[in-house]
């Protein structure tokens, strides 16, 4: 929908974008012979000229490569891949402290106002195994971000203070969770306090059909605590073990395909995308394409600002070499040609570019009738 535009319609269907034009207008649609149609008009035109529309996308062509990679694939050359996990929950309850102790860095001290304003990725290893980590902010004002980090994830881990119990965010997070269909393990953290209650948290969860093992359920709760480190070892163990029951498995031999959870314009450096490798190995040299940019990988650097010749399976860093700062959420793809990269980028700006116009260019009647 709103990908063929009225003069195309017309060829289309043998008539002239006069009539075309006409007939919406005729029911108080304004449009002019440049205008993309919505699918409203086009079941309307449909109707009115007594033919059978249907719609095709128009980049259907370009945006197959976002699949391409799971098609014609050689199952013997998969190898199981380290899960992604996000972690998430209301604001302050101790997400960013928690990977920090995982971590062993300290991050959260580092922050603006101790609040997590950037989704960031981090890959750690326990008993030789990898597993990435996407921290999101809980402050009310990142739901987006929030609902971009359960888009690559795996895994979601709920953190909850055991000391505040459920929140608006928590409420929040358990939607996206849920509607994710991801495994989802409670972390009851600040366990260290003298005012944490467990059961509190375990009885406010269950009401939200996140009932706990022990209670007869199926959600694995773990009582932690960012501040002594208790609990983290059985979280990271169950982590494992929810990770093996996924099954997940790519192909680090396959072109690379990636999905970008933050990006920026950074002085001296041009657009940077961090990304998490989905399929694939990403390395120095490679031909990508990321929605509407395109470029060629000039310089990778690891989770800790180190630079690296490559990114595996799961594994997530920052990249450089894009045209322009690829959005968040979008797919990068690694393509065999520079210039099939360009192509497709630019088919795709172009589109983009086309429909914008198009949006500012039109007025409604409604508006016209307003002016004179
Ligand atoms: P946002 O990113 O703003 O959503 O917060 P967050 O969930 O990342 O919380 P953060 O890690 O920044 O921690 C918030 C506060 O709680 C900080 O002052 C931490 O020191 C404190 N805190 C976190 N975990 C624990 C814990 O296990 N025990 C205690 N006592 N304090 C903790
Ligand atoms: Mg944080």
């Amino acid at each position: 929908p709103e990908d063929i535009r009225v003069y195309e319609f017309a060829e289309a269907c043998g008539k002239s974008p006069a009539e075309v034009i006409t007939v919406l207008f005729s029911l108080g649609m304004m449009v002019t012979k440049n205008d993309f149609l919505k699918q409203d008009e086009l079941e309307i035109l449909g109707e009115e000229f007594g033919i059978e529309v249907t719609v095709k996308d128009a980049l259907e062509d370009v945006n197959y490569i976002e699949d391409y990679h799971g098609e014609d694939v050689d199952e013997s050359s998969f190898v199981t891949r380290p899960p992604v996990v996000t972690i998430m929950g209301h604001v302050d309850h101790g997400k960013t402290s928690l990977l920090d102790k995982i971590r062993s860095s300290k991050i959260a001290a580092g922050e603006a106002g101790g609040i997590t304003q950037h989704i960031s990725s981090y890959t750690v290893e326990k008993n030789g195994q990898k597993i990435t980590f996407v921290d999101t902010p809980g402050h009310a004002a990142f739901s987006a971000m929030r609902a971009r980090g359960a888009n690559v994830t795996d895994i979601i881990i709920i953190v909850v203070a055991a000391d505040d119990g459920v929140k608006a965010q928590t409420e929040e997070v358990i939607s996206h969770a849920k509607a994710s269909g991801c495994p989802i393990i409670v972390a009851m953290n600040k366990m260290d306090k003298e005012s944490a209650n467990p059961d509190m948290v375990k009885a406010q969860m269950a009401e939200r059909e996140l009932t706990p093992i022990d209670w007869g359920g199926n959600t694995e709760f773990i009582g932690v605590s960012a501040k002594t480190g208790e609990g983290i070892d059985e979280l990271l163990e169950n982590i494992l073990i929810q990770a093996e029951l996924l099954e997940l498995t790519a192909d680090p031999s396959a072109k690379a395909k990636a999905t970008v959870i933050e990006s920026s314009l950074e002085k001296g450096r041009g657009p940077v995308a961090n990304i998490i490798v989905q399929n694939g190995t990403l390395r120095i040299g490679d031909n990508i394409v990321c929605d509407t940019t395109f470029g060629r990988v000039k310089a990778i650097t690891d989770d800790n600002g180190r630079p690296v010749k490559e990114l595996g399976l799961s594994e997530t860093g920052t990249v450089l070499g894009l045209n322009e700062v690829p959005t968040t959420g979008s797919i990068m793809v690694v393509m065999d040609s520079d210039k099939e990269a360009r192509d497709i980028a630019t088919t795709r700006a172009e589109h983009a570019r086309a429909k914008e116009l198009s949006k500012s260019t039109k007025v409604s009647l409604e508006e016209m009738s307003g002016l004179i």
